[in-house]
């Protein structure tokens, strides 16, 4: 498929995939793994694709090039996703330079047990291929050591690798063709999951890129749709994205057993929603949602209310399962609170509470405990739970 007269994309479209990076994140809509052909005076690829693809991928560029015209290879992230198809490629053309990262050439040997003939670059160095010259931009942790972006003129193109990217299935391969909601879901979904560990950087990189004043008509993700339309509309979402991002907007998240837990979500939902008409309220039992959604509405949020019933004196385990994931997310300036039913000893909305705490939430509240199933006044103390939060801006 061609992005212009110089530029074809030659990835793999897998719409068959539904969990990523293991059964870490879940693809409701598939993915791609976005792999771009440049020809000017030197022919360049940019990055190639997961490893199961990869003959596929081999046998379909041949279709494009004959592979000894092939002069460079560029590997913005050496993640297998990207870089898995090299053992096919390389095996026809095993001594095309491949241009990447000191820590590219690192993390490609480590993959591949391989002395490829590596080109490691820096921020600035720039290869001429023609009429076009490539700038290579290290970005540091978006999202691995390795990772850079590499920069095109005369067409102005960012290949930006995982940044700017979407797990998201289309033919349509722009974004002004596809529905923009559900890219822009992905997208958010995607940095939260996936980037918001490292906002730090993306925030420095992404003015330290701006400082530069390139112009910009696409950016090529490695993953989605290209932003062809409006392509600084996603820069700017992730300005926004990786400054402690948050919206109007209060996600409950609980694991019941016998409903009791349950009925606390809910009541606490009411409770916030009589005192503020304006905020939005999403409740997701954990043990039925996708957990990749959760956190996505988790990113979005406040304030998080944690419930659990209390289960050998511990946390059911779905629950210790999201907190667990949270903490690596490293959320910052978000509020929490915890609640749970219990028979005897109710240990649960404490531990909730000194966990959220320790991942970074703002923990102040005590917890509220229900005992047994709650009745028309403990349904109130939840109501009144809820009244609260919605109060303490
Ligand atoms: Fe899409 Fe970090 O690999």
């Amino acid at each position: 498929m061609r992005i212009n007269d110089n530029v074809t994309w030659v990835g793999k479209n897998d719409w068959e995939l539904r969990k990523f990076h293991g059964d870490e994140y879940s693809t409701h809509k598939g993915s791609t793994y976005n792999s771009y052909l440049i020809k000017d005076e030197k022919n360049v690829l940019i990055d190639t694709v997961w490893m199961p693809f990869g003959k596929e991928f081999v046998e379909n560029l041949k279709k494009e090039i004959d592979l000894k015209d092939i002069d460079y290879i560029v590997i913005n992230h050496a993640e297998v996703d990207h870089s898995g198809a090299l053992i096919e490629l390389m095996r026809e053309i095993p001594d095309t330079p491949i241009y990447c990262t000191a820590m590219g050439v690192k993390s490609l040997k480590g993959h591949y047990h391989q002395d490829w003939n590596y080109v490691p670059v820096k921020t600035g160095d720039k290869l001429n291929i023609g009429k076009r010259d490539l700038v290579f931009i290290e970005a540091r942790m978006l999202h691995w050591p390795d990772t850079m972006f590499t920069y095109m003129t005369e067409d102005n193109i960012l290949f930006s690798t995982d940044g700017f990217g979407q797990h998201f299935c289309s033919e349509k391969l722009f974004n002004d063709l596809v529905d923009k909601a559900e890219i822009d879901q992905e997208a958010i979904k995607y940095y939260a999951n996936i980037l918001t560990p490292f906002s730090t950087f993306v925030g420095k990189k992404i003015e330290e890129i701006l400082s530069l004043n390139l112009p910009l008509d696409m950016i090529c993700p490695s993953h989605g749709m290209i932003w062809r339309e409006n392509p600084t509309e996603i820069v700017e979402k992730y300005m926004k994205w990786c400054n402690d991002y948050q919206e109007n907007q209060i996600t409950i998240v609980y694991d019941t057993m016998w409903d009791s837990t349950r009925r606390m979500a809910e009541e606490i939902a009411r409770g916030i929603t009589s005192k503020d008409k304006d905020v939005e309220v999403k409740i997701f039992n954990i043990s039925k949602a996708d957990k990749n959604d959760v956190i996505t509405e988790i990113f979005k949020s406040k304030a998080l209310v944690m419930g659990s019933s209390t289960i050998n004196n511990g946390i059911l385990s779905k629950v210790a399962a999201l907190i667990e994931e949270i903490k690596g997310m490293k959320f910052k300036n978000k509020k929490a609170y915890s609640f749970g039913s219990y028979g005897w000893s109710g240990e649960a909305p404490k531990i909730i509470a000194e966990e959220l705490e320790k991942a970074g939430f703002i923990s102040e509240v005590k917890g509220l405990k229900s005992n047994w199933v709650p009745d028309g006044e403990e349904l109130k103390n939840s109501f009144e739970y809820g009244v609260m939060i919605a109060s303490n801006k």
